[in-house]
């Protein structure tokens, strides 16, 4: 993908020396030409001012008057942001302007995490793991430590046994960057992924007469798994236990294979907690037993389609789990219909979901890392140097910035205010994507069959920063006129996408 940062050759970073002539001149262009005297008593107005500049500079009707007093004052006016509107477009000049010479190349000085070293394919960016103590890390994995370097809070348990691994409990302990199972923490890290699990396994005949298989280890677990599993067998579900809990069955067995024989799985976790959804289920869903699950409350989010699973929410719910599961094991079309979803692919959602773990988590926190990095280096530049929109007559253009979810380098799609929608979003985010020959991120890691055309589908586009919560389930713009008013606060724009 092209890099929009350190290779430009129009540095907007030699702007700087020449700012305050800048202002002066758009003082004396406002002035000259717009009369508003007004505003010149306000030094936060520079930034609209700046605006007008440009807007003036590229309106058509500027040709009808005397061209504005500039040019004797402007050596290689294109070091100005002066567009020169006959030869150049918005996105040309704007594509320059608003680039950003960056602190740190990330191919010859990697993100380095002090941490056990790591092995995982490559990384969109320059990304190590390891102990050197003579090198000042970008992140430290655990507390305690002296380097001021952010300390990471990396864990799979969930925070019911382990307190810290709740968010704000994390945070109030000192942990700047958190990786648990929560979609809500900074970098999750969830017990799924295409290459862990053959999640599109063919479904075997179940050959076995007990109605579900349970591998349940711990009896006593701080939620009502327990009481679930006496709760089924009181409602003569006949369970096969594999598991120390209620063990009826030799425990030597490869647990995959086991459950392909079984019509129903028990997918019971040890606490019911958002996102905390374990191996499991995953197993469950490889071995195309049908989960029943005490667990996440939002387990239905990890679905792969809408009749797939079967939820004991509470206690109350077992009778009609258990009329559910008679039902299905009594009419075999409606249960091989629960399990369409392993002949015909998984839900858009299930695989957008999946597909985040395309990229291992520690390749994940460096890209986390490595855009704080970048970010700061744009906040700390004077916002005015980068113009991000461009007026010419009754028409602005925007740009922002894109990048698919997994990856690091963004690319330029450019909006235009007459069309200044949702859908042109995704239109253009898609043409863009489509003009590189993009390939997404989980191309290589899905399975064959579920791995789609060459053709690029879009199904989120999010600002970049939020949650993998907030992107997959609960953020969208209200409208053409939350984007718009999103584009006017946010100059430069980023988004991420995702492609399923
Ligand atoms: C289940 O449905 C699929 C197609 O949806 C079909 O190929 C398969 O043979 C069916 N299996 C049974 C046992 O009916
Ligand atoms: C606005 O954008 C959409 C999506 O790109 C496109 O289909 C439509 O033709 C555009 N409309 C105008 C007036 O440019």
């Amino acid at each position: 993908m092209p890099n929009h940062g350190a290779d430009q050759p129009h540095s907007p970073k030699r702007w700087s020396n020449l700012m305050p002539l800048f202002v002066a001149l758009v003082v004396i262009a406002e002035i000259a030409f717009l009369g508003r005297l007004d505003i010149v008593t306000k030094s936060s107005t520079v930034n609209s001012w700046a605006d007008s500049f440009y807007q003036f500079t590229t309106l058509p009707w500027a040709s009808s008057f005397d061209p504005p007093p500039i040019d004797e004052f402007v050596i290689g006016s294109d070091q100005f942001g002066v567009l020169d509107s006959d030869t150049e477009s918005c996105e040309v000049w704007l594509e320059r302007q608003d680039s950003v010479v960056y602190s740190r190349d990330f191919q010859s000085h990697p993100i380095f995490v002090s941490a056990n070293e790591e092995d995982f394919k490559s990384c969109a960016v320059g990304c190590k793991f390891g102990f050197d103590s003579e090198k000042k890390p970008d992140a430290v994995i655990g507390l305690g430590h002296t380097s001021g370097a952010p300390a990471v809070l990396r864990s799979m348990e969930s925070a019911q046994y382990y307190a810290e691994n709740n968010i704000a409990y994390a945070r109030r302990k000192g942990y700047d960057i958190v990786m648990t199972t929560s979609l809500s923490s900074d970098v999750p890290v969830g017990y799924f992924s295409w290459a862990e699990y053959d999640i599109m396994a063919p479904v075997q005949p179940k050959t076995e007469k007990a109605l579900a298989a349970a591998f349940i280890s711990n009896c006593a677990a701080r939620n009502f798994r327990l009481q679930a599993l006496e709760g089924l067998e009181k409602e003569n579900i006949k369970i096969d236990s594999y598991g120390g809990c209620h063990r009826n069955r030799d425990g030597r067995v490869d647990k995959v294979q086991a459950l392909k024989r079984y019509k129903f799985s028990l997918a019971f976790e040890n606490s019911n907690e958002e996102d905390y959804v374990t191996e499991k289920y995953f197993q469950s869903l490889v071995a195309g037993s049908i989960p029943v699950v005490v667990g996440a409350p939002n387990i239905q989010e990890f679905s792969p389609s809408s009749n797939a699973i079967l939820h004991i929410k509470e206690l109350k719910d077992i009778p009609s789990v258990s009329k559910s599961m008679r039902y299905l094991a009594d009419h075999p079309e409606a249960y091989n219909q629960s399990l369409r979803w392993k002949y015909e692919g998984p839900s858009d959602s299930f695989k957008a979901l999946v597909d985040m773990a395309a990229v291992h988590s520690s390749c994940r926190l460096c890209i986390y890392l490595a855009t704080r990095i970048r970010e700061s280096d744009e906040k700390s530049l004077d916002s005015s140097k980068r113009p991000c929109k461009c007026t010419r007559g009754s028409e602005t253009v925007y740009h922002v910035y894109v990048r698919e979810r997994g990856r690091f380098e963004m690319v330029s799609i450019f909006l235009r205010s007459s069309n200044l929608t949702l859908k042109a979003l995704e239109s253009a985010v898609q043409s863009k994507f489509e003009s590189l020959k993009h390939v997404p991120i989980w191309k290589d890691e899905r399975p064959e069959s579920i791995r789609g055309t060459d053709e690029l589908k879009v199904y989120r586009i999010y600002p970049l920063g939020l949650t993998q919560r907030q992107a997959l389930y609960t953020f969208s713009f209200k409208g053409d006129n939350e984007l718009r008013k999103h584009l006017e606060k946010n100059p430069c724009a980023k988004f991420e996408v995702i492609f399923v």
